[in-house]
């Protein structure tokens, strides 16, 4: 559901191509549903109307100091004369480093996405013509203890000799593109900074490695977005089984990343039917294609795949492992919807309403590029939300219950899809296409990925406590 397809997109990956489970766009609706959604347009207007009002109270018509003010009064006052502890510091032992707030700081963002190499142009909100940058201000205060200020020479310096690797989806990479920018943005030669392939960031056979030559560390980045073994369907299988996801084996990968002295592993937004059995993709144990088995299992029996991995492969005295949780896309539906109904109701007064109208079966909001939206958001939400997450779910029930082994308590879980889940400010929305070629029209939005500087810096800022923490 949020990986870029590869046709519009070559910055990503371009290995997974013959692998990929594809994705079909929406079944055209017949004409009756079109019509009982013009019908409904006028319920929907009135909502999104009030859903405007709310969501924009305070600053619709306000200047900009009114609306920090307004984040200032809101959500700070009262904290701001508390003294907390620092978190590396003594007596923040009950700090929960993914409770908090995001507050306005004018200190950030950390790097400017110019002066970082290491990017892909799909990042690159603000050079692709994103005119706001308040999405790169908003500092992570956790409630009961600060977090240290990201210090560049300090990781690098712990780094020496060391090897960083992230393992999982495009938003993975998102982040390590991140961490590549933050530790970059300390070297003035960026010339002792190279893939050590010669491989442009755009350009990858599922894997890259950035060494810091001044550091002897690398910083790699592992694409392997199931963590399991994906591969061709065995000779028996049915004809629709194209390939199969060998949910009791590691990405055939794992071999080069056990070893590392950081691994930092995600895995969730391809754990979907359209990525996985929609174009072909069925679930594999042992020698056994498992025509049943749904997506929710499957993927439960790989987040157990890879904590049984961790205990026999890698040895936790040596290797830091992270688990970084689902981060929340933001396709909002009712703004999508409104607007491709409100075009629907321009083109039926102009007597061009379509025949056959794609996409309008409110059979999802709409999500990667077909219909969902996020453009326009410039402010986080306000507190937590109740949403739940269906992969956020099954990975706290999977450590919760090996919680009392060994190789899960030494995980390092980034926890942060609830604060993320308020971020929906943060997205790439319309600019990840380079300026002539983008901005991109309204219904192929990008609410999964995440501008650069932006939200995977915190993640990393967080990460760097962490493995500091870890380091003392
Ligand atoms: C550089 O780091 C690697 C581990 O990433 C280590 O094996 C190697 O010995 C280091 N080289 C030097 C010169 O220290
Ligand atoms: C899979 O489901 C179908 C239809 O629900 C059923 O007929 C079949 O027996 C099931 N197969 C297995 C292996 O459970
Ligand atoms: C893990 O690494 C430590 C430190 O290098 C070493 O002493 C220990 O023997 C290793 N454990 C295993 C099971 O290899
Ligand atoms: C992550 O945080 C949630 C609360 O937001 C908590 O319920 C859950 O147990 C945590 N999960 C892990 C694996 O630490």
């Amino acid at each position: 559901m949020t990986e870029t397809p590869s046709s519009q997109t070559p910055y990503f990956d371009s290995v997974s191509k013959k692998l990929k489970c594809l994705f079909k766009p929406n079944e055209p609706s017949n004409g009756i549903i079109g019509f009982l959604s013009v019908v409904s347009l006028f319920g929907f207007y009135f909502f999104y109307l009030n859903y405007n009002v709310v969501v924009n109270k305070g600053f619709i018509s306000g200047g900009e100091s009114e609306r920090f003010m307004w984040f200032g009064d809101g959500l700070r006052m009262g904290r701001e004369e508390r003294v907390l502890v620092g978190y590396l510091e003594d007596g923040s032992s009950g700090c929960d480093l993914f409770e908090g707030d995001w507050v306005w700081d004018e200190k950030y963002p950390l790097y400017e996405s110019r002066e970082c190499a290491f990017l892909d142009q799909g990042f690159r909100c603000s050079e692709n013509g994103r005119p706001d940058d308040f999405y790169t201000k908003w500092r992570w205060q956790p409630k009961h203890c600060n977090l240290p200020r990201f210090d560049a020479t300090n990781m690098l310096e712990r780094l020496r000799n060391r090897r960083v690797v992230f393992v999982g989806d495009s938003i993975g990479r998102n982040q390590w593109e991140s961490l590549l920018c933050m530790l970059s943005s300390t070297i003035s030669d960026k010339d002792s900074i190279y893939e050590m392939n010669g491989n442009p960031i755009t350009k990858h056979n599922g894997f890259l490695v950035y060494k810091f030559k001044g550091f002897n560390c690398t910083v790699e980045y592992y694409r392997a977005p199931f963590l399991v073994l994906q591969s061709r369907a065995p000779d028996t299988a049915e004809k629709k089984v194209k390939t199969t996801l060998k949910l009791d084996q590691m990405d055939i990968t794992s071999t080069q990343w056990r070893d590392a002295d950081i691994l930092i592993f995600n895995s969730a937004h391809w754990w979907n039917y359209e990525k996985t059995i929609r174009g072909g993709c069925y679930f594999q144990e042992a020698e056994d294609v498992k025509m049943n088995m749904t997506v929710e299992s499957a993927y439960r029996k790989s987040i157990n795949t890879m904590l049984k991995w961790i205990h026999m492969e890698v040895n936790m005295s040596n290797t830091h492992v992270f688990f970084r949780t689902y981060a929340p896309v933001h396709f909002s539906r009712v703004k999508a919807m409104v607007e491709r109904q409100t075009n629907h109701l321009l083109q039926w007064l102009r007597g061009t309403y379509p025949k056959k109208v794609v996409g309008l079966a409110p059979r999802r909001g709409g999500d990667w590029r077909t219909g969902g939206n996020c453009h326009m958001e410039t402010l986080p939400g306000l507190g937590s939300s109740s949403q739940t997450w269906a992969h956020f779910n099954i990975v706290n029930d999977v450590f919760s219950e090996h919680s009392n082994k060994l190789p899960v308590m030494k995980i390092d879980v980034l926890n942060l899809t609830e604060m993320t889940s308020r971020r929906k400010d943060g997205h790439s929305s319309l600019y990840y296409l380079e300026p002539g070629a983008g901005p991109v029209s309204l219904h192929r939005q990008d609410c999964s990925h995440w501008c650069l500087p932006g939200v995977p810096d915190t993640w990393n800022e967080i990460l760097y406590a962490l493995f500091l923490k870890r380091e003392a």
